[in-house]
């Protein structure tokens, strides 16, 4: 993995801007279309408020949520509910996650089929940004959950005890699959869990993640 390090969050923000356009131009140049997984939690509302105040081709981008919690999708949980609110009032393309469906299991196996039928085959995302959580989490992958297994299936769901609820989550198969993948981390809680992955380590979820064409990148402000 490689550690891209600012001194701010001016700063942070402005790198990831620019590897923003560089990813999703090389994206859209290709093949017409730019496929995001969008990380959830309180870190990267601030890049999604940035790119919302930015001419960009989002008719042409699909944004995708790589986890969510077992909420209403306007639930003050909800990570459907903060990227929406982030991205408003720019008119972004949200696939979000069914949480009305009846059950959890039911929800992980739409959101498969739906990322297969607009990725095609192979799935592949173009770009997925995901957190580092306090216990060493990515997504919805928590430490000693079962989704933590699973090798075929691009979706999956797990009770998180730490949560105390059903937390829906992409699988590392798919992250895996990806032509670029990013974490955002920012404040000093979470360098010890950097400086870990840097050090080699894989005996916590983020640590585990894979990006089989291009290196991991970490973006990352005290
Ligand atoms: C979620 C996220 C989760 C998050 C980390 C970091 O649904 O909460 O997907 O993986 O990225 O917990 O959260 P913060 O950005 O709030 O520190």
């Amino acid at each position: 993995m490689e550690l891209h390090a600012f001194p701010d969050e001016p700063s942070w923000v402005e790198a990831l801007l620019t590897a923003w356009d560089e990813v999703g131009g090389e994206a859209l140049h290709a093949r017409g279309e730019f496929f995001v997984a969008l990380s959830g939690g309180s870190t990267p509302s601030v890049l999604y408020r940035a790119l919302a105040r930015r001419e960009w081709a989002w008719g042409a981008t699909r944004l995708f949520i790589g986890d969510e919690r077992w909420v209403p999708h306007d639930h003050p949980q909800s990570n459907h509910r903060m990227i929406y609110e982030s991205f408003y009032p720019r008119p972004v393309q949200i696939e979000r996650w069914k949480t009305e469906l009846p059950k959890p299991e039911d929800a992980a196996a739409d959101y498969a089929r739906r990322i297969k039928q607009v990725l095609r085959d192979p799935p592949r995302f173009d770009l997925i940004l995901l957190g580092i959580g306090s216990d060493g989490h990515t997504a919805s992958l928590f430490p000693g959950t079962t989704g933590l297994r699973e090798k075929e299936a691009l979706a999956t769901w797990h009770y998180v005890d730490v949560a105390r609820m059903p937390r829906l989550t992409i699988t590392y198969p798919l992250i895996d699959l990806a032509r670029q993948v990013w974490f955002l981390a920012t404040g000093p809680e979470k360098k010890p869990w950097i400086d870990r992955i840097l050090s080699g380590a894989t005996d916590f979820p983020a640590a585990r993640v894979t990006c089989a064409l291009t290196p991991p990148k970490i973006f990352y402000h005290p």
